[in-house]
């Protein structure tokens, strides 16, 4: 059932290309992103005062991206919290806010006990989840199936991946009042294309990953940094390592390294850097200096035929050149192929991490 692979996590990461497939087919019309599933919404989500994302775990780090996406592209006003906080917060919210929850398995507790707290404070839930009729699919005011299919392995690879594309969608959906819909259908194709780029990139990425982790593997900690949308792919770097791996890792963004991070670092604590081609690169180049000089070994993932970084790093992964907020889209592969062989040269099962559940329905 593994079809030949060792483990379920590697199948389901080569799976990607035709999980995208899945996630975008039915989103676009006419060039333009489309969600027929929130036709009932209607008025609400023209008249979007603010939105609000809830979710936990791996969920919550595609809602990082999304957070920043539709503040920067729909130019609406976008806040995020882990569901186990956002329940016991008192951010005000009633008509006109849109709670968008998400999900994998559509029965975290925290998740669904955050949906009922703000559908009784007059928020509308839209909800994104895999598990059709789960109960967080049931207790919202629309659903938004991500149809990535069956995932097995306990860390979320697919799963993450068609997430992030829904949501990108999602987010250029709701910019279509405010934006030129040529800009909006240019952003289209190119999510479009993804799981043709996703195919190229999973042709290589095995090899480099594992290359990369015989390197690294016997280490006791990492650092993982990025800027902008490379924030989140940093925490999501950091937590697949440290869930299969059991290897202390921690997220940072690159800019807090001085406040005191960077206190940590020597040549026993290495740094992975996500530093693809965009506006931020220049700062994250500056970072990275900063933690050579703390003689910390730097990996990179970086944009491809990027000899600024090359010069800059002791490793490093090319990924192919897309728009800013695509990057946390073809970073996905990359960190979890590098988790996935450190846990395997490490002798751990990858697909059963120990600690973990599937679904998380305990508070
Ligand atoms: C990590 C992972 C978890 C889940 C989290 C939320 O690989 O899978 O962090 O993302 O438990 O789960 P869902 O998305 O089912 O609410």
């Amino acid at each position: 059932e593994k079809g030949g692979y060792p483990h379920f996590m590697l199948k389901e990461i080569y799976e990607e290309p035709q999980t995208l497939r899945n996630a975008i087919t039915g989103r676009i019309k006419s060039k333009l992103p489309h969600f027929r599933e929130l036709e009932k919404m209607g008025e609400d989500l023209t008249k979007i005062k603010g939105i609000t994302v809830l979710a936990c775990g791996t969920s919550y780090h595609a809602g990082l991206v999304f957070q920043r996406f539709v503040q920067d592209y729909a130019g609406i006003r976008a806040e995020i919290d882990v569901a186990s906080e956002f329940r016991y917060r008192n951010l005000p919210l009633g008509e006109g806010d849109v709670v968008i929850a998400i999900s994998q398995s559509g029965e975290t507790a925290d998740t669904l006990e955050g949906i009922r707290k703000a559908r009784q404070s007059g928020a509308k839930v839209v909800s994104l989840t895999n598990v059709v009729g789960s109960t967080i699919s049931r207790e919202s005011d629309a659903v938004i199936y991500i149809n990535a299919g069956p995932e097995i392995g306990v860390a979320a690879t697919k799963t993450y991946v068609a997430q992030l594309a829904v949501l990108l969608l999602l987010g250029a959906s709701l910019a279509l009042n405010k934006r030129n819909p040529e800009v909006i259908s240019q952003l289209v194709n190119e999510i479009e294309g993804l799981p043709t780029v996703f195919e190229s990139v999973l042709a290589s990425a095995d090899e480099q990953c594992q290359r990369l982790a015989r390197e690294y593997y016997q280490f006791r900690h990492f650092m993982y940094i990025g800027r902008g949308y490379s924030y989140p792919s940093a925490l999501e770097g950091a937590l697949k390592l440290k869930e299969i791996s059991y290897i202390h890792a921690s997220g940072y963004q690159a800019g807090e390294l001085k406040h005191g991070p960077i206190a940590l670092l020597d040549r026993d604590f290495p740094v992975f850097a996500i530093i693809p081609e965009d506006e931020l690169k220049a700062k994250m180049l500056s970072n990275i200096m900063e933690t050579r000089a703390r003689d910390a070994k730097v990996v990179a993932i970086c944009s491809e035929s990027d000899r600024e970084v090359s010069r800059a790093v002791n490793s490093r992964i090319e990924v192919p050149k897309v728009s800013a907020p695509l990057y946390p889209l073809v970073m996905s592969p990359y960190l979890q192929l590098f988790a996935y062989h450190v846990a395997v040269a490490r002798g751990y099962d990858p697909d059963r991490p120990r600690n973990l559940a599937k679904s998380v329905t305990v508070e």
